[in-house]
């Protein structure tokens, strides 16, 4: 029997209008727009609106991935969210967008990965999509991680930003689809970068709102370190996986954090800069956000096409790390 062939049927992006310039950060706290280049490739961000939630993100990237797969909302049989910064603690943000677009046939579910959050929702989708179980999934990476930054630890507020990004996700054409998914977690280093507050070890308080417990907290040397050791052997495995060769790939699309992660990741491969989608300069970090956008981007640009080679790559808290090789 053939295997059904599982991949990609529309793409969709949304990012606030508001900038966030490293200039902006300058007057902040202490630090400069070198500093902050050299150091990150990052020149600005994009700032939701205060009425702005992650679903409202979420809402506009998926219009628009819908659109792109010439599908509505009432043909969809599951939702995945990816994000560290949902809406509320429950219901989820996936079961708030499934009511907003109107998908009245879907499951809905958030995922927790961090920024791999949207390689684990390919995967799990691609999965459902393959048992026969479901035939169409919506799966989203939205990020306001401005609302979790603190605004005055130089260490972490000039990385992040926010925005969602969308894929649909359902049969293709044989030739077409996923080759290969590598999921890896190590929580043993989940401490390297973590919100602890608002949970139930540690619930909110006056204290834990005074002890900045519900920012995102992280140890940058230690994080890149890790980021740059699998980031390259994830990407190398799921080539391996799917039996395809670095030559093969047409173009990286790696978690957007800091040039430099994407830079080692691409000579560990062995390819030039321009095999990869780069947006981070315009968008910062967007954590589960960041794959998607950076993949709508490209096929907005034409610098991803059908019938491409992709290598979808990202590492993130938990610590988690994620890779997928496919043809568009
Ligand atoms: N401006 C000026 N100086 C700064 C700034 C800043 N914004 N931030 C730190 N510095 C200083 C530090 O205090 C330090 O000074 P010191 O030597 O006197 O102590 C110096 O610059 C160097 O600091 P490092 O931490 O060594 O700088 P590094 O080159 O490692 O860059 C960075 C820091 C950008 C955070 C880097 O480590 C990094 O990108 N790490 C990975 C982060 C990441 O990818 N996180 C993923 C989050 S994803 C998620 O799950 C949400």
């Amino acid at each position: 029997m053939r295997e059904t062939a599982v991949g990609i049927l529309g793409t969709g992006k949304y990012v606030p209008e508001r900038r966030l310039t490293n200039k902006d950060l300058e007057q902040m706290v202490e630090t400069n727009d070198e500093w902050i280049v050299t150091r990150t490739g990052i020149r600005e961000r994009r700032i939701a609106e205060p009425a702005q939630a992650s679903s409202d993100l979420a809402y506009e990237a998926s219009v628009r991935a819908l659109a792109a797969a010439g599908l509505t909302a009432d043909q969809l049989d599951l939702i995945i969210v990816a994000t560290i910064t949902p809406d509320m603690f429950f219901p989820s943000t996936a079961c708030l967008l499934q009511d907003r677009l109107g998908a009245k046939q879907a499951a809905a579910f958030d995922l927790s990965a961090a920024c791999s959050g949207f390689i684990y929702g390919l995967a799990t989708a691609a999965s459902f999509v393959k048992t026969g179980m479901y035939r169409r999934i919506l799966v989203v990476g939205a990020e306001t991680l401005s609302r979790i930054t603190d605004y005055t630890d130089r260490n972490t507020c000039i990385l992040f930003g926010d925005g969602a990004g969308a894929v649909v996700v359902g049969e293709v054409p044989e030739g077409r689809g996923f080759r290969s998914f590598v999921l890896g977690a190590d929580g043993s280093g989940g401490e390297l970068l973590r919100i602890c507050g608002g949970g139930s070890r540690l619930p909110a308080t006056e204290q834990s709102v005074a002890d900045k417990k519900h920012f995102l907290e992280m140890n940058g040397r230690d994080v890149f370190k890790f980021a740059v050791r699998v980031m390259g052997s994830a990407a190398e495995e799921a080539l391996d996986k799917a039996g395809l060769a670095k030559a093969d790939i047409d173009l990286l699309v790696p978690h957007q954090a800091n040039i430099r992660i994407v830079q080692a990741a691409l000579e560990r491969l062995g390819l030039s800069e321009d095999k990869a989608m780069v947006n981070l300069d315009r968008y910062g970090n967007v954590s589960a956000a960041s794959i998607p956008i950076a993949l709508a981007e490209a096929v907005e640009e034409g610098r991803a096409k059908t019938g491409d080679t992709l290598l979808l790559v990202g590492f993130g808290g938990g610590l988690t790390w994620g890779a997928s090789a496919l043809v568009l």
